[in-house]
């Protein structure tokens, strides 16, 4: 896609979570002027160490700005903090829009920021904290054209080449399914390693098997380790979003009319990690929960 000239441009941060302080250190590495702001204003002290300017509001973020990037829990909490809290001051911004949200929460953000005389595309992003500080995330863009074609540096900063999918909901549709991936990928390898485990079949024997075939993941391999020890703290992606993401794609699919029962055993499984006390631990916990009673898991 051809693109606008490249140049730092003021852009206000909203959301200095896990994902989006590693963005906000991206974009400010690559020369751009940052006002953030957080709900929580701690959060932002490495930014602010790294040059970004905090911001008492929303409002006052998007004023001192000409982008406004957002990277919120999910879409409800976007909505309010973009339009309740920062709405007055989005006229003439364009709003790139990086959260994991339903694809209807996005159209229908683009159009109240749209009514309010501003410009909206959505961002979705597949990879964490360490791909979004390299710039190398894989970013899909939804929306107009034009608007894209406008912010496509700003895009390529953070993600080498990202893809135009389509109009708004379709990027978001696109991430949707990716994460859909995540969540069936990590609990089918999860429930095959413990019934190896379970037989007394040497772990290593059967992944080896598993990596010469065509049922095999890079994925499985980049989460054995911390499935084996139990060890799932420092997070990169909490499983309290894995699940918000499953429930979103279930939605989306009903709505698209498809046969969703397959998955809907797994999403009942993950509404187990709240009381288990694993939402903010790594979505690779869902090995914790597919290991059943303490009982069953043992091996005899
Ligand atoms: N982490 C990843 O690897 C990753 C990858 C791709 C996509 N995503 C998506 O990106 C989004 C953010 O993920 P994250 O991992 O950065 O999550 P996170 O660390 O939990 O951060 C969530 C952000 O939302 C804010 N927030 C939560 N509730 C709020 C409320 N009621 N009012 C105002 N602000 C509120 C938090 O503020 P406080 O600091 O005050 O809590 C924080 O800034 C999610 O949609 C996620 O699915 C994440």
């Amino acid at each position: 896609m051809a693109s606008e000239p490249t140049g730092p441009r003021a852009i206000a941060l909203l959301g200095t979570g896990l994902l989006g302080a590693a963005i906000g250190q991206r974009l400010l590495q690559r020369g751009h002027r940052l006002s953030v702001w957080n709900r929580t204003p701690e959060r932002c002290a490495p930014l602010l160490a790294a040059g970004a300017e905090l911001a008492a509001t929303p409002a006052t973020a998007i004023a001192a700005a000409e982008v406004v990037v957002t990277v919120l829990s999910d879409g409800p909490i976007t909505a309010a903090v973009l339009l309740d809290q920062g709405g007055s001051a989005l006229a003439g911004r364009s709003v790139v829009q990086i959260a994991t949200i339903a694809p209807d929460e996005s159209r229908q953000l683009d159009v109240a920021i749209r009514s309010l005389g501003g410009h909206y595309i959505e961002a979705p992003v597949l990879g964490s904290r360490p791909e979004a500080l390299a710039g190398n995330l894989q970013l899909m863009a939804g929306g107009p054209a034009a608007s894209v074609e406008r912010l496509w540096p700003l895009l390529q900063d953070l993600a080498g080449t990202p893809v135009r999918l389509g109009e708004v909901g379709s990027a978001m549709a696109a991430k949707l399914a990716l994460n859909q991936l995540i969540a069936s990928l990590t609990h089918a390898f999860s429930l095959s390693l413990h019934l190896v485990q379970h037989a007394g079949v040497e772990v290593e024997a059967f992944m080896a098997l598993l990596r010469g075939s065509a049922l095999y993941a890079p994925t499985f391999d980049k989460k054995l380790e911390r499935e084996l020890a139990g060890d799932y703290a420092n997070p990169n992606f909490p499983t309290a979003h894995l699940r918000k993401d499953l429930l979103l794609f279930l939605a989306a699919a009903r709505g698209a009319g498809l046969a969703v029962e397959g998955l809907e055993g797994l999403a009942a499984l993950l509404e187990r990690a709240t009381p288990a006390g694993l939402d903010g631990l790594d979505y690779c916990a869902l090995h914790a929960l597919t290991a059943g009673r303490p009982a069953a898991a043992a091996p005899a």
